[in-house]
């Protein structure tokens, strides 16, 4: 899908489609005689998502007018936006029209970068292994009408950049498990920082026993398929001016998760493929940030491992000595993303990494408590909890704060090691999120909670069923607006 500014007014647009924005209880005022005349009937009443298609409508080039309603104007924001342009592609590409043009109810950069963004992925269909697609369901151009500010172009770039990332991290998820291991995973990394030019480097199981990433390496036991550390750098041009600040980046990458000897119930299992959803984020944000190049340094860290219970797996009761010299005792394998996590988060506070931000399909219990539309959002500073909530909202990503407090360490008890790798039954993603902070201390760290908000178990007017990108555009934009 080509996009592109247009230009043009409004009137002179040529296309197979032109969509305007309709709000609720606002009269449209263009093409005021027939869209006018629907909204006095009732007829098209601005209502969230609501598109009515008119054919041949006076005094305009384009072939036909989709009127997309924008609900009520006071609540309309930048995560509405990306929904609306989303929905008015699909709308028009169930219909196979190729050409769309788009004219948004404002020109300012915020709505211009919403537009694309949420046209790109609501362009992305998971439908690469169909041998058969549907060929004549593709757009050909994506046009916004944006008037004639220069500054836009830079803006349609960095917009661009930005969607194709998030589909870049939802086409890698999708992979099935047998064509997404560790190991092809830290490949898919490699060609990202060749092309873009990151620095990469990928630990091996020697490597991290070396180290002592017995934590990790618990995880990766009862696999044949080898785990690895994949390690993305970026480094501002401009060292002499860059600041001392070092974002670390750090994304849960199991590519299976089975639960291990704690094994899960086999229905729905064949969803755990998205278990590495936070570190396809990680890597996706460090595809975008090699292009739009922030002024701080970057290094995402991705632990990649499948959870099997294998002969050689770990059992309930093992203990494990993490990276940081910390015992833990495995209750449960299934609990294995902050086992990975624990090493991961310990090895970027060694490499410098001064503020941690991690990305991870953690626990059930998020999904219990924020369903699948807020992020669940922890943080043990409340300057950096700060940065990426703004982060989040700038970039149209719903995220809420959950509580981090000493109160839940009373949850986290073993009697036989420093730690348990679960907590009780009661607040299961703080006890998870309490449990990565004892190997992100002291460092200023947020964790992003993505179990409920990676998925769409349904596909919606906007986006496609499947994995959603969800934490690339927070990660990048977090970058990007360091001062
Ligand atoms: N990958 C799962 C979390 C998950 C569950 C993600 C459902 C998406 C949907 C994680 O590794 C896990 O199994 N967590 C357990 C922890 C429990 C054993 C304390 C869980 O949430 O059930
Ligand atoms: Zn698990
Ligand atoms: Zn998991």
């Amino acid at each position: 899908m080509l996009v592109s500014l247009e230009r043009r007014p409004i009137e002179n647009v040529e296309a197979d489609a032109l969509v305007i924005v309709a709000f609720e209880g606002a009269r449209p005022e263009r093409f005021a005689e027939t869209v006018g005349e629907l909204f006095d009937s009732g007829e098209i009443a601005g209502k969230p998502l609501e598109m009515t298609l008119l054919h041949r409508v006076t005094g305009m080039q384009a072939k036909r007018l989709l009127v997309a309603g924008a609900g009520k104007r006071e609540r309309f924001n930048g995560a509405e936006m990306r929904k609306l342009a989303g929905a008015a592609l699909r709308f028009l590409k169930a219909k196979s029209l190729r050409q769309i043009a788009f004219a948004p109810p404002d020109f300012d950069a915020s709505t211009i970068s919403a537009v694309i963004e949420g046209a790109i992925a609501g362009e992305y269909e998971p439908d690469r292994y169909k041998t058969e697609k549907n060929g004549n369901k593709a757009i050909e151009r994506f046009a916004v009408v944006a008037g004639d500010d220069p500054a836009l172009d830079d803006v349609l770039q960095r917009s661009r950049i930005l969607g194709e990332s998030q589909n870049f991290a939802r086409e890698m998820v999708n992979e099935p498990a047998n064509r997404l291991t560790p190991t092809l995973m830290a490949e898919r990394a490699r060609a990202v920082a060749g092309e873009f030019g990151l620095e990469c480097e990928v630990l091996d199981r020697e490597r991290m026993q070396q180290l002592g990433m017995g934590a990790l390496l618990g995880v990766a036991q009862g696999s044949a398929e080898p785990p690895a550390l994949i390690i993305l750098r970026y480094r501002p041009e401009n060292a002499a001016h860059s600041q001392p600040v070092h974002l670390g980046l750090v994304g849960k990458g199991v590519t299976f998760d089975t639960g291990g000897i704690s094994i899960k119930p086999s229905d729905g299992m064949e969803k755990m493929k998205y278990d590495m959803a936070g570190g396809a984020a990680a890597i996706a944000a460090m595809r975008a940030i090699a292009q739009l190049k922030p002024a701080v340094q970057v290094t995402a860290l991705i632990p990649a491992a499948e959870n099997m219970p294998g002969s050689r797996a770990q059992r309930p009761g093992d203990i494990v000595t993490a990276l940081s010299g910390k015992t833990i005792e495995v209750l449960n394998t299934d609990a294995e993303g902050r086992l990975l996590l624990a090493d991961a988060l310990a090895y970027a506070r060694q490499l410098g990494c001064t503020h941690l931000i991690d990305a991870a399909t953690l626990t059930g219990a998020i999904v219990v408590a924020l369903g699948h539309v807020n992020v669940g959002l922890f943080g043990s500073d409340d300057a950096l909890v700060e940065r990426v909530m703004n982060a989040a909202q700038a970039a149209g990503e719903k995220m809420w704060r959950m509580p981090v407090e000493d109160d839940y360490k009373d949850y986290l008890k073993s009697a036989f090691a420093d730690l348990p790798n679960i907590g009780g039954r009661w607040g299961g993603s703080i006890t998870a999120a309490m449990f990565l902070k004892e190997f992100a201390d002291p460092t200023p760290w947020v964790h992003l909670d993505i179990a409920g908000t990676a998925w769409l178990d349904e596909g919606k007017p906007f986006m496609a069923k499947g994995p959603t990108g969800v934490a690339v555009r927070t990660m990048v934009r977090l970058a990007m607006d360091w001062r």
